[in-house]
């Protein structure tokens, strides 16, 4: 096996591990890289869709997506597809999956299926380093404080997608979850805020709320505490969720002088609320 960093923050590719082995050592060994790397990504892994959904289950119970309709022989697996014309982009801004949720989603497994030629990279953001790193003033404010995440509603997710449908559900979700929360598996705190579901600190007024928020934005999507991913066809990237933000670069579009599409499969692992 072969580790390659990705950046001094977060991110490992690595080589000589076959994701259709899913025997327990061999899952024993990538949840032990993704404790260690937070996100971790492999080339070349011409799985099927069965086979993803093997390997995921392995990592934890899967959970479908609140507002986006799943492929119909998989429902856990929800096709991102950015095609050619649209307008919208999914992921593009800083985030962790599903934040709004009362148990937000553990780990994703996302699959290439068709990358555009340029461009569409993901990038990560380590959150226990942002936690590590942040000023000592401003980590006394936030102790023990709590954050309202919301869903911004199903249309936000499905409408004015040419090809992202709607499962039917329209509700709205707002949850409550720590400022800083800690992340039984590595034992480590990390912040626990995203500019895309993140609307509020309980008990302060709007004010100082925006105030605090933007400067904890700014601290996170710092960029020496990213990595980016550089996506090719039937590459898989594994990601702790509690630990990380990410943002998908959407620059292969027509309005920003493209015109590619991007294919991608994801499937989530069923997360604890947050403490
Ligand atoms: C996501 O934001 O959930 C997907 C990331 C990506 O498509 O790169």
């Amino acid at each position: 096996m072969e580790i390659e960093l990705l950046s001094g923050a977060l991110g490992a590719e690595i080589k000589g591990v076959d994701l259709k082995d899913t025997s327990s050592e061999n899952i024993e060994k990538i949840k032990n890289l993704l404790f260690e790397h937070k996100v971790i990504f492999f080339r070349n892994q011409d799985i099927n869709q069965k086979e993803q959904v093997n390997l995921s289950k392995c990592l934890g119970p899967l959970e479908t997506h609140a507002y986006v309709k799943g492929l119909s022989k998989f429902p856990e697996i929800v096709r991102i597809i950015k095609d050619p014309f649209e307008q919208n982009a999914w992921g593009e801004g800083w985030h962790s999956d599903v934040s709004y949720n009362k148990e937000p989603t553990m780990f994703v497994v996302l699959k290439s299926v068709e990358i555009p030629p340029i461009g569409g990279d993901t990038m990560f953001s380590n959150m226990e380093l942002a936690y590590e790193t942040l000023d000592k003033k401003l980590k006394i404010k936030i102790e023990g404080k709590k954050a309202i995440h919301d869903s911004r509603g199903s249309e936000f997710f499905t409408e004015d997608y040419n090809s992202m449908k709607s499962n039917g559900n329209f509700d709205l979700y707002r949850n409550e979850h720590p400022i800083i929360r800690t992340n039984p598996d590595s034992g480590k705190k990390a912040l626990y805020v995203n500019t895309m579901y993140t609307r509020e600190i309980v008990g302060l007024d709007r004010k100082e709320s925006d105030s605090i928020l933007n400067e904890l934005y700014k601290h996170q999507e710092r960029l020496d505490l990213t990595c980016r991913f550089k996506w090719t066809k039937n590459a898989v990237a594994i990601w702790d969720n509690r630990s990380v933000i990410h943002y998908a670069i959407a620059d292969f579009y027509p309005k920003r002088g493209l015109g590619h599409k991007r294919v991608m499969d994801r499937i989530a692992i069923r997360g604890e609320q947050p403490f």
